[in-house]
């Protein structure tokens, strides 16, 4: 039997939600025409690329994965849809796998047109002449930002045969980062399951982690749980940090040997179906927590769990974070790391030798998801469909102010959360973060 080209070998997005989304924005963008292009593929080293990822925005408008790849609305009474996307290519498809191409996609993507990636150029005058406002990216990659400037020009060029070019670029994101937000139930769905892949493998870490590991050995099984479960890659490089690595925020190395008592900080979650989960936990290796340990962990889990209970609709987003510093800073009075009264440590600061981040913030296609956080000066209130982090930690590094048992302890313990209408849903809630439940896995 004949065949004329490979089959489809991807798991198709929800096309319907993606669609469904682009006529939101069209309706709200109102005139002109919107340019959106995905992210460019780049190379690591040499003629080795990194693992393609498609640009958050884009695949939240279309739900197309492939590189090269541009969405264009011609807006007003009756919208066009229109993907520019690579050909067909047999002969590429034989090195580099399957294209849906333009007649295909159009179908499967529910656009009311496609071209070849190649023809864009020349059929951009046509979709951008009399039009007066341009919706697209602004600054956000070099390259597209001078050819959005050469296509204007172009246009310019040829005012005397009477077109007119566009007068006003405004930045398409701004619009989609409110969209973007709120999640719909295919968005909360997916993140809800993204959340128990990543819960899983912090559990397998707890209870996998023994002396005479190395710090990427862990990793490696946070990675095996989240592939095998189907979600492709993390969302984020891994902080796996055994002792005192567990003082650096942003630890990446990952290489140090594991040792029986001390602390362990993994921040990692997987990236399913082009959406981020966020989690952290602290755990004893392979023991129960010391008591300084465990004062400073309770301390910390108060905090988030504090921080939790105020989440609701109609709260500023900027409250949890106060949440976090009063009851941590209260705590660091009590444990004796801070001096002075709660309004004095405050007023100072002086918690920031110890707590020096923000408690959270918004999730979805990417970590540090799109979403204003102010708006005209004021905290974005809190509205059902809204998921962010909630991560206070305590970070001790060895210091003359501080006694010696505390040194090196590094605290964080992180969630997901869904704001709903009556309050709020932890979307990780099945990963333990209780001393008991902790133990359980650790010391069991
Ligand atoms: N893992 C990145 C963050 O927690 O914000
Ligand atoms: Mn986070
Ligand atoms: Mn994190």
């Amino acid at each position: 039997m004949k065949r004329e080209q490979l089959p489809i070998p991807v798991t198709l997005p929800n096309v319907k939600a993606h669609a469904k989304r682009r006529a939101r924005l069209a309706k709200s963008l109102g005139e002109g025409l919107m340019l959106l292009p995905t992210s460019p593929e780049r190379t690591r080293n040499a003629d080795s690329h990194y693992d393609y990822r498609w640009d958050s925005y884009f695949y939240y408008l279309t739900g197309f994965r492939e590189p090269e790849a541009v969405v264009a609305i011609t807006l007003g009474k009756k919208p066009r849809h229109i993907l520019f996307c690579r050909d067909k290519d047999m002969e590429r498809e034989i090195w580099d796998g399957f294209r849906f191409g333009p007649a295909a996609a159009k179908e499967i993507f529910l656009f009311d047109e496609a071209y070849a990636i190649t023809e864009l150029e020349s059929l951009i005058p046509s979709l951008m002449a009399n039009c007066k406002v341009l919706h697209t990216p602004i600054g956000a990659d070099a390259a597209w930002d001078q050819s959005i400037a050469r296509w204007i020009n172009s246009i310019r060029a040829k005012a005397r045969t009477g077109v007119t070019a566009p007068v006003e670029l405004r930045d398409v994101r701004h619009t989609v980062n409110a969209m973007r937000l709120i999640k719909d139930d295919v968005e909360i769905d997916i993140m809800a399951k993204a959340g128990k892949i990543s819960s899983d493998a912090h559990v397998r870490a707890m209870k996998i982690a023994k002396p005479g590991m190395f710090e990427y050995q862990v990793e490696a099984e946070i990675l095996h749980e989240f592939i095998t479960k189907g979600a492709r890659q993390a969302a984020y490089g891994s902080i796996v940090a055994a002792g005192g690595n567990a003082c650096v925020l942003h630890y990446r190395e990952n290489s140090a040997p594991l040792k029986k008592g001390d602390l362990m900080l993994i921040d990692a979650g997987c990236e399913l179906e082009s959406y981020a989960a966020d989690i952290t936990r602290t755990f004893p290796i392979a023991s129960k927590f010391s008591g300084p340990q465990r004062d400073v962990y309770e301390l910390v889990l108060e905090s988030q769990l504090a921080c939790i209970k105020v989440l609701k609709p109609g709260v500023p987003f900027h409250k949890y974070h106060e949440v976090a510093v009063q009851v941590l800073a209260q705590g660091l009075i009590d444990l004796k790391l801070c001096k002075g009264s709660l309004d004095k440590v405050i007023a100072t600061e002086s918690y920031r030798q110890f707590y020096m981040h923000r408690a959270g913030h918004w999730l979805g296609l990417d970590v540090h998801d799109a979403g204003d956080y102010m708006q005209q000066g004021k905290s974005v209130k809190l509205e059902a469909g809204m998921v962010l982090t909630v991560e206070p930690g305590l970070y001790i590094r060895p210091a003359d102010n501080v006694p010696k048992h505390f040194w090196d302890i590094g605290i964080r313990i992180e969630d997901d959360v869904l704001i709903t209408k009556s309050g709020n849903a932890v979307l990780t809630a099945s990963c333990p973060k209780s001393v008991n439940d902790i133990e359980a896995l650790t010391a069991g």
